[in-house]
């Protein structure tokens, strides 16, 4: 258990004993300041109130029903009535030694497992990947990767766009390219510039037009040729996902493929359903829902379209027999949606309705965790010198070469090899980390030389720290995991650095509670910084044998964190750089 936890249970309990309603929340955070101690409970105001009495005197209460002797050494009444906790050395130094000796570092799995479908990625097949896919590829990978050490059950759902209009047009130009005898996967070994072609003759070619929208037809219908075409097609631009996500250090596989078209013939069911229970009302021609939920100021409400004018279906549809899917096939407990914030009513709009028509169960959660925009330095979404979409597979070759000219030359000496392995991990890193440490809800902007620094809270920075840490292990020349001495938190650094240790939990579980990376991101570079603070102020290698066995202890317990952190946002570490 986590010491937030732990303290919340703690101090909860003995507020209830006071006479506190059962329930009340004691809100323990970590103190922002080191004069409020280690952590700060913030619940007593609260449930003062509404007992009609004076806080300090219900928090004076509560402390005669603490007892918290085992961990805190001294608990303070701060303020209006916050209660303030400094922890023990001596259970500090205890807990750190068994958390070095936990390769889980002490984050327990969960006691009641979830089934979790995490919806990430699904980028639209008709073009290749771009800059736009990187956010939810990636924060995505790291909350999965969060929930799976967690313990629990993920299953991953790529909702790739591989249905509607546009393949038509894709595949005309398929059609005729094979007329010509042309090598078909090498025209389509760049899918931007297959797709702007396909798009020219569409707009240029009036027969053209005429068989891409037969061919639209033709595939619904389910012919075979067409179908056969369209296969080939989905499978070279799959194949493309599938090198970005490698390079990426993606964990998404082609199992994890839950394409639009997979819903198909669920679509009509779907509309009937929905008809049965009363839900749908025709407009203008259109199926629609009108949720009394969705009504703007003035009344009018914006519906849901579950089925066009002459019977096409839509991104809508297509979404509530996912739900149901999800529900009734996967079973699932929790849902997470990473897709862009602009997206928002719509997934409102389909929870609410799911939930109506009895696609989901009501104890399953429902949760779109939306994003901002990657943003150019003029302060639009980001785009290539030329002005166009940025492709996300060019992107992170220039990241990696980017890297690489910056450790050539800082490392002169270095062998080719490992160079090009240390540009391609920090190239990864510093993109994948740029995006991750932002607070996914609001735009960010691409800037290499700030990605790139070793400088603030970077990738470089981190790795670099963590490269560091290790060679000062590596140095002692002695085996940490037989290494038996006592911790020893004879100073305020060496103190402040347990602490920071002991509450890697606490940011694991904020990123599979929120969905949100960027905690994890702040973890890491507190504990890096609060690191150097310490290895400036505490020798090492030079102090004497017990109290260097104890340093030593810390600087294995920061790395193994830092690295386990990274291992959870999807980065990769090096032991030189
Ligand atoms: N393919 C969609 C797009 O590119 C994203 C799909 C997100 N997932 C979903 N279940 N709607 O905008």
């Amino acid at each position: 258990m986590n010491i937030q936890t732990l303290l919340n249970t703690r101090i909860q309990e003995a507020m209830v004993t006071a006479g506190a309603p059962e329930g009340s929340p004691a809100l323990v955070r970590q103190s922002a300041k080191v004069q409020f101690g280690d952590y700060q409970a913030n619940g007593i105001m609260g449930a003062a109130k509404k007992l009609k009495m004076n806080p300090r005197e219900f928090a004076q209460t509560v402390l005669t029903k603490l007892d918290l002797s085992d961990i805190a050494e001294k608990i303070e009444i701060a303020g209006p009535g916050f209660i303030n906790i400094f922890l023990k050395a001596e259970w500090m130094s205890q807990e750190v030694a068994r958390v070095l000796r936990d390769a889980r570092l002490d984050v327990q799995k969960v006691t009641q497992p979830q089934t979790i479908v995490v919806d990430y990625s699904s980028p639209n097949l008709a073009k290749e990947m771009h800059v736009g896919h990187l956010r939810s590829t990636v924060i995505g990978d790291s909350v999965v990767r969060t929930l799976e050490f967690l313990g629990h059950h993920v299953i991953r759902q790529n909702h790739v766009g591989d249905w509607g209009t546009q393949f038509g047009m894709l595949l005309a130009y398929m059609e005729r390219l094979r007329k010509e005898s042309s090598e078909i996967s090498m025209v389509l070994s760049d899918l931007e510039v297959f797709y702007r072609k396909a798009k020219e003759c569409f707009d240029e070619d009036a027969d053209f037009a005429v068989r891409a929208r037969e061919l639209v037809v033709e595939l619904q219908s389910g012919n075979e040729e067409c179908l056969a075409l369209w296969d080939e097609f989905i499978d070279i631009s799959l194949t493309h996902c599938e090198e970005t996500y490698k390079m990426l250090g993606v964990s998404l596989k082609r199992e994890h493929v839950m394409p639009e078209s997979a819903y198909n013939d669920d679509l009509a069911n779907v509309v009937s359903e929905l008809d049965d229970q009363g839900l749908l009302q025709e407009s203008e021609g259109a199926k629609c829902i009108f949720m009394e939920e969705f009504a703007n100021k003035d009344g009018e409400i914006t519906p849901v379209i579950v089925q066009k004018t002459g019977g096409g279906f839509l991104y809508s549809t297509t979404d509530l027999a996912a739900l149901r899917f999800r529900q009734h096939t996967l079973g699932f407990d929790r849902g997470l949606y990473f897709v862009d914030a602009r997206q928002s009513l719509h997934f409102q709009q389909i929870f609410t309705l799911g939930r109506k028509a009895g696609f989901v169960k009501a104890g399953t959660s429902l949760e779109h965790m939306p994003f901002g925009t990657v943003m150019g330095s003029d302060g639009k979404p980001f785009k290539t010198r030329s002005g166009g979409v940025a492709k996300l597979s060019a992107l992170l070759e220039e990241a990696q070469e980017r890297a690489y000219a910056l450790v050539a030359s800082k490392n002169p000496d270095m062998a080719e090899d490992e160079l090009r392995n240390i540009g391609r991990v920090v190239g990864i890193a510093s993109v994948k980390y740029a995006d991750l440490s932002k607070n996914r809800t609001s735009d960010y902007v691409f800037n290499w030389d700030n990605m790139l620094s070793f400088e603030g809270n970077t990738a470089p920075y981190l790795l670099y720290a963590y490269s560091r840490i290790s060679s000062i292990i590596k140095r002692a020349e002695v085996n940490i995991d037989t290494l038996d001495a006592s911790i020893l938190l004879n100073s305020d650094q060496e103190r402040a650095l347990s602490v920071k240790l002991l509450q890697f939990s606490e940011a694991v579980d904020q990123v599979a509670t929120d969905g949100m990376p960027h905690f994890m991101c702040s973890y890491l570079y507190d504990l890096a910084g609060i690191f150097m603070t310490f290895y400036e102020a505490c020798p090492i290698l030079t102090s004497e044998a017990e109290v260097k066995s104890s340093r030593l202890m810390l600087a294995a317990n920061t790395a193994s964190t830092l690295k386990k952190g990274m291992e959870l946002l999807g980065i990769e570490t090096l032991e030189r750089m």
